[in-house]
């Protein structure tokens, strides 16, 4: 359904409150469409937070596009973030990008044919005394190791979907 349920709508009021015009809240009800479509933006629903933010369908889509944190397409169930900014680069974050490469025989931006894992290059996950790091989903793992990132994926593989 294109369309936020009761109890999200409750949260895009609430935002609506904070700000003095509907369309500063865009990014954070972006946020909210992600969170309710499995962490991805169906293309249908740019018209429908145009119309509730009081804005145009373009600008919309420019915002989701010019983002990277948001997404157009559905991630892996594990979706696999690598900081390679500076500080974790020099920590081996670059390293660590390459190990998850071939682990997963991925590159970044691709998701394995099963849907089971995606993976992103970003920039700064704002925790750099803790580097090298990655996000999973939701949870950070700070200054990991190539045996902890097998680990995690050897995990993974016991709970698919
Ligand atoms: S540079 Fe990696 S978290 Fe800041």
């Amino acid at each position: 359904m294109t369309k936020f349920d009761k109890k999200t709508m409750t949260e895009v009021r609430a935002l609506f409150k904070r700000y003095a015009v509907k369309v500063h809240a865009l990014l954070p009800v972006l946020h909210l469409v992600q969170r309710e479509n499995g962490g991805y933006i169906p293309e249908g629903w740019a018209h429908y937070v145009a119309e509730l933010c009081q804005t145009t369908v373009n600008h919309v889509r420019g915002v989701i596009t010019f983002y990277n944190m948001f997404r157009t397409e559905p991630p892996g169930k594990y979706h696999i973030m690598v900081c390679t900014s500076v500080p974790c680069g020099l920590c081996g974050g670059d390293k660590v990008l390459e190990h998850l490469e071939h682990r997963l025989n991925l590159a970044p931006g691709q998701t394995s044919k099963d849907g089971l894992f995606s993976l992103e290059e970003v920039q700064c996950l704002a925790a750099c005394d803790k580097a090298p790091l990655i996000q999973i989903n939701a949870e950070v793992h700070e200054r990991v190791t190539y045996d902890q990132i097998d680990a995690l994926i050897e995990e993974a593989y016991r709970k698919p979907a």
